[in-house]
């Protein structure tokens, strides 16, 4: 099923693309980072985690190798397609109302930097919707210099080359940045529209939902660990 384009969003490459730009054959081969161990080390061994934006699992899969359930979100059905060993759901990440609570609710990826102020009021509030008492949401966020340091490209060992060309401003706070990946056989490319928060404003934002940071994960800030505030 086609779904609608999120505005300012688009992608170029081989195979399908999200309507938030992602390609799904670009996500299948991207190798995974340090993102799993982030998690495990923030949270209780086999807890149950609702992974929001989950695509094709590339964090997914080390979760539940590393012991832990998880319930996959994703609008897109070709990213969920490929999802193996977790319960996989299909739903925007705003609308989704699972009438059920999670000891951990994960919103990576740098969701939280949605280019429209009220998309990231609903993916935070339904964040806090699925939320156990006395549970946590984990959300990455970008880097400091994210929207300034550019261009910039990283080489990875897989034969991948990320880069982010620019970030050109839409004239209300946003960017609208243009990344590309190159591989030996094939390149793709993600045009996005990404909000940078400062610190506070990060802050700020989870307040406004009732969230509040209990500890940042990673020396750079990038990952964070909330809860509900008191
Ligand atoms: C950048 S990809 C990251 C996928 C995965 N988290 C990873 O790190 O490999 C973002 C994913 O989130 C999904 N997505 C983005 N915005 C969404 C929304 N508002 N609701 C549901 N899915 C969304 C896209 O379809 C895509 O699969």
């Amino acid at each position: 099923m086609e779904l609608n384009r999120r505005a300012g969003h688009q992608g170029t490459g081989p195979g399908v693309i999200t309507p938030d730009g992602c390609a799904v054959e670009l996500y299948s081969r991207l190798p995974v980072g340090a993102e799993p161990d982030i998690v495990a080390g923030a949270v209780s061994p086999g807890a149950h985690i609702l992974e929001l934006g989950c695509g094709v699992g590339r964090v997914t899969h080390p979760l539940l190798e590393r012991g832990f359930t998880v319930t996959a979100v994703d609008e897109s059905q070709e990213m969920l397609d490929r999802i193996r060993g977790a319960r996989a759901v299909r739903s925007a990440i705003e609308d989704l109302d699972l009438g059920e609570t999670f000891d951990v609710v994960m919103l990576a990826s740098f969701l939280v930097h949605a280019g429209e102020v009220e998309v990231r009021r609903a993916l935070l509030r339904a964040c806090v919707r699925h939320l156990a008492a006395g549970g946590c949401v984990l959300i990455q966020r970008e880097g400091e210099d994210w929207h300034t340091n550019v261009p910039r490209e990283r080489v990875d060992p897989s034969g991948l080359t990320m880069r982010i060309v620019s970030a050109e401003p839409t004239g209300d706070g946003a960017n609208s940045v243009h990344a590309e990946y190159e591989f030996p056989d094939a390149t793709w490319t993600q045009t996005f529209v990404s909000r940078p928060l400062t610190k506070e404003q990060f802050e700020g934002a989870l307040a406004e939902v009732g969230l509040q940071v209990d500890t940042y994960l990673t020396e750079d800030g990038t990952w964070a660990r909330s809860s509900l505030a008191a």
